[in-house]
């Protein structure tokens, strides 16, 4: 007689949804109930129900409080590191489900730093039309930000001018980032043919937030050539130092793909310095401990194929 396979899987099932895994995720990411709801686009009161709810499923305290956020207790760890490994095994069949299926549906990850909203899209849009199927995420945040994100492995690829040395990632450089000192435009330094750094450091400079890129790549340029220019102001995006320095409240540091190709008429230009465009690159990059996608892999050689970049492609593995 045949004997009937052993059955697989739990005996008991969980008492616990995919739902709420995700909110106590949220929480203990975010901090706090509020960011939580707000990253998930719900109701406080609905998250707050949803961690009560698993609180009382897997019947041991999850968060304690401090000062006005929440932190994890020991369960919460472990419970944390078991949410994130339950989701990269769903990922992984959301993945394989997309193989199967092609590129005909499916959903593709991506994390980009705040300078690339400038043409990213344009690039992007090409692959969007030609697979409706394929649901794009393109989550734009800074440097710090991204790279929090490819620790977790968030996303499939992430765009930054400076990847981080300590994840095992593929990495292609892609498009050049000329970095620019920018003035308002009708600043007595825009009459010079010729500037000097040193020349500039009396002038207030203005600065991304910490854990911008462009600010880190900026301060890497002024320690490699030894100069001292302190930065007067931090403002939290591109725009915001577009419109600072148009008012008048000081010089900074940009990619020049902040800024239009014509600058007549936006109130801001761009100074003559030595040294300037500091010469970077923005970088694709992937995990190499992470199987990539068909999405992701079809979309690289498509960018590829676009950009004509000649730059080696590392094998997508
Ligand atoms: P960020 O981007 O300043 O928005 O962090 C920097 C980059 O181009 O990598």
């Amino acid at each position: 007689m045949n004997e009937l396979p052993a059955p697989i899987g739990l005996d008991r099932v969980p008492r616990a949804t995919l739902i709420q895994l995700r909110s106590f995720e949220a929480v203990a990411r975010l901090g706090g109930v509020g960011r939580a709801a707000k990253a998930l686009h719900l109701a406080q009161s609905t998250v707050s129900m949803q961690l009560k709810e698993l609180t009382e499923a897997v019947g041991v305290p999850l968060f304690e409080p401090l000062g006005r956020g929440l932190i994890l207790t020991q369960h919460g760890e472990v419970l944390l590191q078991t949410v994130r490994d339950l989701f990269a095994v769903w990922q992984r069949f959301e993945d394989q489900t997309a193989e199967l299926q092609g590129l005909k549906r499916g959903r593709l990850r991506i994390a980009a730093v705040t300078t690339t909203e400038y043409f990213l899209p344009d690039l992007l849009g090409p692959f969007a039309r030609e697979h409706p199927g394929i649901d794009i995420e393109l989550t734009v945040q800074n440097r710090d930000a991204v790279v929090a994100r490819l620790e977790r492995g968030e996303d499939e690829l992430a765009a930054m001018m400076l990847p981080p040395t300590h994840l095992p990632l593929n990495r292609w450089p892609f498009l050049e980032n000329p970095l620019v000192v920018i003035a308002p435009a009708a600043h007595p330094l825009t009459q010079r043919k010729r500037l000097k750094l040193s020349q500039l450091v009396d002038q207030p400079l203005l600065v991304r937030e910490a854990g911008s890129g462009t600010r880190l790549a900026t301060e890497q340029f002024l320690a490699e050539h030894g100069v001292q220019w302190s930065p007067r102001m931090a403002l939290g995006s591109n725009e915001a130092i577009k419109h600072a320095v148009r008012a008048g409240l000081g010089l900074a540091v940009l990619s020049r793909h902040t800024l239009s190709a014509d600058l007549s008429g936006t109130g801001v230009t761009v100074l003559p310095v030595a040294g300037f465009p500091i010469r970077r690159m923005w970088h694709l990059v992937w995990r190499k401990d992470r199987p990539l996608s068909l999405a992701a892999r079809t979309l690289l050689q498509d960018l590829r194929r676009h950009l004509g970049v000649r730059t080696p492609l590392s094998s997508p593995s």
